[in-house]
């Protein structure tokens, strides 16, 4: 079992390059298969749930060439099974889009209803309602989504709330049906329109995306196309709290600012300076931090995906801070573990409410989530001691070298696998 091990109390100094977004990255690869002919996808980011989409793209006769860790081709004309299942796609949260895609492209698929982090209960009646009214049949047995459809036709969908799954598996699924889709309250996370700019370059016909309403007129066939993938959004604002968990000075490169606005947006009510660059920010802590209110929202608001960070951080800045959780009812069970390490925060319903102390002291705790596993690396970076973050299985699943970029930022982290390593890690670094 692999874990962090981290010496904290350094400030986190340099440069950082971010990779691509992961959660555009199962949406872009997925959509691929609907082509025609090869298509090559360039700023892959090399985590584990982008590594699992593949391997079941494979598994059902797509041909996948790694050219680079970060450059994929693939070509999905040579599939011929529609029916996707096994241990590890049930785990991961962007299978759901192995339908809308097969859907769209073959009028059937069968896929493993999906996993993903236990965040609250996930539904996707969305997904299920728009696939319907394209036409499609869809039933739900033994674990799978079972959708099939004669023709799939046009529809004017409107989404009850803006979820990014739906709008993107909607957004494929339309891309192949007969006339023009309308679909009403979408979500407009920069991965949206990142995915229908790619399925544009594959001839699609998409319009709005990014706004209050996607038009999707349908077309025959989606053919080659090369396409470099959106830097990721969570990723960068991760290390951005990083910078100011420890008081440092980095620059993230290879970011879009207008993406970052609600995180920048915060770390400067907290105290922090965030210079915006054309793809960089550089975020400096020099002075105390102090406490704020957020409350997640669908983007532009502030994203649900970056909450267990600045909760992280607001736990040691000075004041009363409030963190509300408006997307996913079960967010805050990194809190416990934030409270081993010296936290005072009061988790009521959806809402936090964080007692900034001065510091926090190393401890042992476990990543129950994603972010959660970050937010914990970020706490470890900042507290006093030695620090051990379990179950990092979930960070890798998102985060590329998670522990060697913090390492080139001057972060004593390491990644370990015994009990052996950890007691070598102590006797060197104290
Ligand atoms: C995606 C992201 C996840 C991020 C989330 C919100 C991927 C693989 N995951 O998750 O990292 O935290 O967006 O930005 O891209 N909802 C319904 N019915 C549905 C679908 C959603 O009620 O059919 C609700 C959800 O319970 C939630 C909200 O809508 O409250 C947003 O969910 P959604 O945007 O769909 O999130 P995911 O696609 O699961």
């Amino acid at each position: 079992m692999k874990r962090y091990i981290i010496k904290g109390g350094t400030p986190l100094q340099g440069e950082i390059a971010i990779g691509g977004a992961k959660n555009a990255a199962l949406g872009i690869l997925v959509a691929a298969v609907m082509a025609d002919e090869p298509v090559t996808i360039e700023n892959l980011p090399d985590v584990r749930d982008v590594q699992v989409l593949l391997e079941a793209m494979e598994s059902i006769g797509a041909i996948v060439e790694y050219k680079d860790n970060h450059t994929v081709t693939i070509n999905g004309s040579t599939i011929q099974d529609y029916h996707v299942d096994g241990e590890t796609i049930r785990k991961i949260r962007g299978s759901y889009y192995l339908v809308g895609a097969l859907l769209g492209k073959y009028k059937k698929a069968v896929v493993a209803l999906p996993g993903g982090c236990q965040i609250g209960s996930r539904p996707i009646d969305q997904h299920l309602k728009g696939f319907e009214q394209l036409g499609a049949t869809v039933t739900i047995h033994n674990g799978k989504i079972d959708a099939r459809a004669e023709r799939l036709v046009a529809s004017h969908i409107y989404l009850d709330c803006p979820s990014v799954g739906a709008t993107i598996n909607l957004m494929m699924t339309a891309s192949m049906a007969e006339g023009k889709t309308i679909i009403e309250n979408p979500a407009k996370e920069p991965h949206i329109v990142d995915v229908a700019n790619f399925l544009n370059s594959m001839g699609a016909n998409i319009k709005g995306a990014g706004t209050d309403v996607i038009r999707v007129q349908g077309v025959e066939k989606l053919h080659k196309t090369e396409y470099s993938i959106i830097p990721d959004q969570i990723e960068a604002g991760t290390f951005m709290f990083a910078a100011a968990a420890t008081k440092g000075d980095v620059m993230v490169k290879n970011v879009i600012p207008k993406h970052l606005e609600a995180t920048s947006a915060k770390l400067i009510e907290m105290g922090c300076e965030v210079e915006e660059f054309d793809d960089a920010v550089r975020v400096v802590a020099s002075k105390p931090l102090r406490s704020t209110q957020v409350m997640t929202l669908a983007y532009p608001g502030y994203p649900t995906d970056m909450q267990p960070q600045i909760t992280t951080v607001l736990a040691i800045s000075e004041g009363t801070s409030i963190v509300t959780e408006s997307i996913f009812e079960n967010r805050f069970r990194y809190v416990d573990e934030l409270s081993r390490m010296g936290a005072s925060i009061k988790v009521e319903g959806n809402t936090a409410i964080i007692n900034g102390v001065e510091k926090y002291t190393g401890a042992r705790v476990a990543a129950p989530d994603l972010r959660a596993g970050a937010a914990l690396v970020i706490a470890g970076l900042a507290a006093e001691g030695i620090t051990v973050v379990d179950d990092i299985y979930y960070v890798e699943r998102g985060y590329e070298d998670f522990e060697k970029k913090l390492a080139g930022l001057g972060a004593h982290i390491e990644k370990v696998s015994s009990e052996k390593e950890i007691k070598k890690f102590t006797l060197r670094i104290s």
